[in-house]
């Protein structure tokens, strides 16, 4: 079978060669031969790109709208079927397919390999965002109470996904959140069990623990990107990593092969030595606190600050805010802002130094980074000389300091790459869903409430714009060839070790800050 392929490919080859050189022959122009060379060129790497194996992952535009497969078997990868997207034509309505895998009969699984890598660190937060409900489980009526900030409610039900939309949310951050989700559920068809689940697309966490004491309380359980320590909300990835369609961010897997460009660039020796900080002041008063730490002639904080004006960026075509190309600067400064913010991996992506000022909220997976080792703690009621000395500390001891920015780097390159941000939703869901104490329902729970079933393509299929771009780019064309990695169990003398040693960390930069200043007064 593949014999006869290639036999009938040499054939095209050399038909094509024969045809070119003739048609060389009699072309009177350059322009007619340039023509000629060009195409003859791209036949030879679209031939080159095919038997490299690269069939794969080789995107044909053309072959999105149907279900045609290309059936080329290569020697490296073993075939794999592509989930296409089968949008409907012209006035038919969508629907989706019942043709999906919604089971794990996957032959590509090996049992012998399956004992699965271990997760990273941060994988542990799973337990102890769950634990308020670990003795009482969940139960309809919790759900229920979390409906009163949420956007949507989720149900997943033999494999198959339904949203009840109750408000709207900022931006497209609902729709990439279910996009993201329909996406884990074709990664891993048929391995999560069913379950139902409220979230919230808002930014500040509003379970408040202090409103729930006993374990009999039963606090609801309300999904949302980031939460703080006075709160009970449970934390999931933002939209972001599917990508931000308002700001042209695309999704973080490109962006995360740009950004490791982008330190290619300079080396961290020839960066600008000062602490560099790009964004939106106007969020929260915090940011417009730091922005009195810009250099000036009468006072000189080693830092270079800027204003993103975004709706200056968005005419401009976002020229200035490609964030792979912004690791310029030896000392790169991170900020929260009205919550949680977005920008905290792109900034420690860069193998610049991370000057974290220290920060309420967070996110899922900033819980595993560690002061001194992934990043530098900066103080937030006393700003500018800590970033001062920060600098200071950091161009005198300049191994060190690129020694600390490339741990951080490594960090989100490698545990917080996409697949691994998969790999926590699903464990998150998981065990979520083990929790459940009721049988998720497909009926609406409002009286006014429409559940729909959605998949990638009722979403993909009618979007358009740069949403449309981000979806195709992001979406998972395979199931995964092998299992999710394997949880940490719940262990609180690990957890309450790491919060004492990041705290000891913590402190110890302060008092070498003090001293610093305690000298130069
Ligand atoms: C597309 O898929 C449907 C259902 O699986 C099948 O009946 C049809 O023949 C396929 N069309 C093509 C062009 O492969
Ligand atoms: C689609 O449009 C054609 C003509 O424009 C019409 O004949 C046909 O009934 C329509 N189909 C549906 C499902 O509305
Ligand atoms: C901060 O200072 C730099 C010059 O050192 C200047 O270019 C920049 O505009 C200043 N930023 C703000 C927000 O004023
Ligand atoms: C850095 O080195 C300079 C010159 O030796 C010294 O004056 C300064 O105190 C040092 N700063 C820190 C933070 O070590
Ligand atoms: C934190 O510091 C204290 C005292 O300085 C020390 O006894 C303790 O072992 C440290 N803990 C960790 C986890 O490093």
């Amino acid at each position: 079978m593949k014999r006869k392929y290639e036999n009938k490919f040499h054939f095209n080859v050399s038909t094509l060669g024969q045809f070119t050189r003739h048609y060389w022959r009699q072309s009177k122009t350059n322009a007619a031969r340039t023509t000629a060379f060009i195409f003859f060129s791209i036949f030879l790497i679209l031939a080159v790109l095919v038997f490299a194996g690269g069939i794969d992952n080789f995107y044909f535009p053309g072959v999105y709208s149907h279900n045609s497969t290309l059936t080329i078997t290569t020697k490296k990868a073993p075939k794999r079927a592509e989930f296409q997207l089968i949008c409907a034509k012209g006035n038919e309505t969508q629907v989706c397919p019942t043709t999906y895998p919604i089971s794990h009969h996957n032959p590509i699984i090996n049992p012998s390999h399956s004992s699965s890598p271990k997760c990273p660190s941060y994988f542990r937060w799973i337990h102890e965002d769950l634990r308020p409900w670990q003795e009482t489980g969940i139960t309809r009526d919790m759900v229920d109470r979390a409906r009163r900030t949420a956007h949507f409610r989720l149900v997943v039900v033999n494999g198959k996904a339904y949203i009840e939309k109750y408000r709207q949310a900022i931006q497209t951050r609902d729709i990439f959140t279910i996009w993201g989700i329909l996406q884990l559920l074709r990664l891993y068809p048929g391995r999560l069990p069913d379950f139902e689940l409220m979230f919230d697309c808002d930014d500040r966490p509003v379970v408040r623990s202090e409103d729930f004491h006993g374990p009999n309380d039963g606090p609801p359980p309300l999904f949302r990107y980031c939460g703080d320590d006075s709160s009970l909300d449970i934390v999931f990835p933002d939209w972001s990593f599917w990508g931000w369609a308002e700001t042209n961010i695309r999704p973080w897997s490109i962006v995360l092969e740009d950004i490791k460009e982008g330190n290619k660039k300079t080396k961290w020796k020839d960066r600008i030595p000062y602490a560099y900080w790009r964004g939106n002041p106007h969020v929260t008063p915090t940011r417009k606190d730091l922005l009195s730490c810009n250099s000036s002639q009468e006072s000189d904080w080693n830092t270079r600050l800027y204003i993103q004006d975004w709706d200056e960026q968005i005419k401009q075509g976002f020229k200035d805010s490609n964030v792979g190309d912004q690791c310029t600067h030896r000392y790169k400064i991170y900020i929260e802002g009205w919550a949680w913010s977005v920008s905290e991996k792109y900034i420690l992506a860069c193998d610049s130094m991370n000057l974290y000022i220290k920060s309420q909220f967070y996110d899922f997976f900033i819980r595993g980074m560690l002061p001194l080792h992934h990043y530098w703690p900066i103080r937030d009621n006393s700003k500018c000389t800590s970033l001062k000395f920060a600098v200071d500390w950091a161009n005198n001891h300049t191994n060190l300091a690129e020694a600390i920015g490339k741990a951080g780097s490594k960090f989100i390159q490698e545990d917080v790459k996409m697949e691994y941000v998969y790999d926590y939703m699903f464990h998150l869901l998981n065990e979520y869903a083990k929790l459940l104490k009721f049988k998720p329902s497909i009926k609406p729970l409002g009286a006014e409430g429409t559940l729909m079933e959605v998949c990638s393509e009722t979403m993909a299929c009618s979007s358009n714009g740069i949403s449309n771009r981000f979806m195709r780019e992001s979406m998972v064309k395979y199931p995964s060839h092998s299992l999710p990695c394997t949880l940490p169990p719940y262990d609180p003398h690990v957890l309450a070790d790491f919060f004492e040693k990041k705290a000891n960390l913590t402190r110890q930069v302060e008092i070498w800050e003090d001293e610093y200043w305690h000298k130069s007064n």
